[in-house]
């Protein structure tokens, strides 16, 4: 059993008289229920992986498997529905609706799912509630802080039930106290839940909260550490 499995995985950009090899040879594997960080400095492929492995992108070489589906042979649309019920997304700029309400940039999730009306509220409140987020739910984007608002898109990233959640540098926007609240946050669902997690961050205080660190340069694995227990 495998969360995610990348073999051989190559994505290369081509300019004008050049090629970034963004992320250029990459074998990994990570086991179900795994809180792993990506970490690696400006430039070093993080989002180009994390966008390959969510399927938002694909590679120019290599395969990919996620909770245990490959996802070379699938089409666009099968992909999109690969992503809607297995994968959770958390983004550095936390991407939320403006126009919608905490409660309902969470419900989205859950009717793109097609799940029925009468489930949401028995689905949503209490992740809010363990989020810490119930008293908002009324709550517009704009009226939240920084963190409050990430907090509202691991919300969104975990109701719809999905094996993994993928973050991209999630604590980037937040100041290290909310930023390391944050990351227990994500370990406590982590351990509840058994979603895996891998989140990039290049921030030292962040990869350290991780049970496993894969380094990432010039778009290669350079090292991959498991805390010992
Ligand atoms: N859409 C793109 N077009 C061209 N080059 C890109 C594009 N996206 C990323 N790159 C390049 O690929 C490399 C890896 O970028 P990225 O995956 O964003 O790294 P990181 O997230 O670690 O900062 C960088 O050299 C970046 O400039
Ligand atoms: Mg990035």
């Amino acid at each position: 059993m495998h969360a995610i499995q990348l073999t051989g995985v190559k994505k290369f950009y081509r300019e004008a008289d050049s090629i970034v090899r963004a992320v250029d040879g990459i074998d990994l594997t990570l086991a179900p229920s795994e809180f792993a960080s990506l970490a690696g400095t400006s430039g070093s492929g993080k989002t180009t992986l994390l966008n390959l492995i969510g399927g938002l992108d694909r590679p120019d070489e290599g395969t990919l498997t996620i909770d245990n589906l490959s996802t070379g042979d699938k089409s666009d649309d099968e992909l999109a529905e690969l992503r809607l019920h297995r994968i959770g997304f958390v983004f550095q700029a936390y991407n939320l609706i403006p126009v919608l309400t905490v409660y309902e940039n969470v419900q989205f999730v859950l009717q793109a799912q097609r799940v029925p009306e009468r489930e949401h509220k028995n689905r949503i409140m209490p992740i809010l509630d363990e989020l810490g987020l119930a008293a908002m739910a009324k709550r517009f984007p704009t009226q939240l802080s920084g963190g409050q608002q990430q907090r509202v898109a691991v919300a969104r990233a975990i109701v719809g039930n999905p094996a993994i959640v993928l973050a991209d540098e999630p604590t980037a926007n937040l100041d290290s106290e909310t930023a390391a609240s944050l990351l227990a946050m994500m370990k406590r669902l982590n351990q509840e839940r058994g979603i895996t997690f891998l989140f990039s961050s290049h921030d030292p205080a962040v990869i350290a909260i991780a049970d496993r660190v894969i380094r990432i340069r010039d778009g290669k694995v350079q090292s991959d550490d498991r805390k010992q227990v």
